[in-house]
């Protein structure tokens, strides 16, 4: 990463894990292990955790996300929740597209652009997930969609509202699985990523924009992963359920 320009930010999406108890009981052993690091920590968990997350994180550096977030300001929309509803509980990030939702509950890339629009227009920091498949990238599409992906989220977004995005790429292959993209293809698709950002806002403000790598990044790759100039930190997810692992990537961010 290059910390001259920008931030490293190691963030945790929970996915559909831990109750709320179990929430304040792994971010009180977080806390210690993380305090003090040399990168912004994120945990996001499920809406029904917020409130416990922010509780056992209040006077910590561990700032809370969500994982997703509707992109209307209220009405009837049963089930959904808004960025007021998030901010009112203490949230300050909110992951936008991850591939899960994109290949479960029908996310596309216009709702992707409609939520991290209405994440920024309302004060919350976006963290748009991009990836290929297995079969895109086999085919050679990486780059293309990568492009293709990142500028679609960024629709509409103004420089300035820039500031509050974070994209995290996310190879769909490696999510999950165990099977990690070596650090040169994490740099590889992080560089497409923000090539995307430079050819839509220019090669300055692409310097600028924090780009995460996201699958199977855990305790043992993250050294590696976040000492490519294009890696930015990481989208963590099984890895970011164990106080631990958590913490060894975190520092691994700080030192990188
Ligand atoms: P894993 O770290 O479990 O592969 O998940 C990555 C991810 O999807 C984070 O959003």
């Amino acid at each position: 990463m290059n910390k001259a320009t920008r931030k490293a930010v190691i963030a945790g999406n929970w996915k559909m894990n831990k109750t709320p108890s179990e929430t304040t009981a792994l971010i009180n052993e977080m806390k210690p292990l993380v305090a003090g690091a040399d990168c912004d920590v994120v945990l996001c968990v499920p809406y029904i955790d917020i409130p416990a997350a922010v509780a056992a994180a209040e006077g910590s550096n561990i700032k809370i996300g969500a994982e997703n977030v509707h992109f209307k300001a209220s009405g009837a929309y049963t089930g959904e929740v808004s960025v007021d509803m998030l901010k009112e509980s203490g949230v300050e990030y909110v992951v936008i597209g991850h591939s899960e939702r994109r290949q479960y509950f029908g996310e596309t890339d216009q709702t992707v652009n409609l939520r991290t629009l209405a994440a920024v227009n309302g004060g919350l920091k976006a963290i748009v997930c991009v990836g290929e498949t297995l079969e895109q990238r086999e085919l050679g599409y990486t780059e293309t969609l990568l492009k293709y992906q990142t500028k679609m989220a960024l629709t509409n977004v103004t420089a300035e509202q820039l500031k509050n995005v974070i994209i995290a790429y996310e190879p769909v292959w490696a999510i999950g699985t165990g099977v990690t993209a070596t650090a040169d293809q994490a740099d590889e698709g992080n560089g497409y990523v923000r090539a995307a950002i430079a050819e839509a806002y220019g090669a300055e403000v692409a310097e600028t924009v924090t780009v995460q790598y996201g699958g199977s990044m855990n305790a043992g790759n993250a050294a590696e992963l976040v000492s490519k100039v294009n890696v930015d930190g990481g989208l963590i997810g099984g890895a970011s359920l164990k106080a631990a692992d958590f913490s060894v990537i975190v520092k691994a961010a700080s030192e990188g």
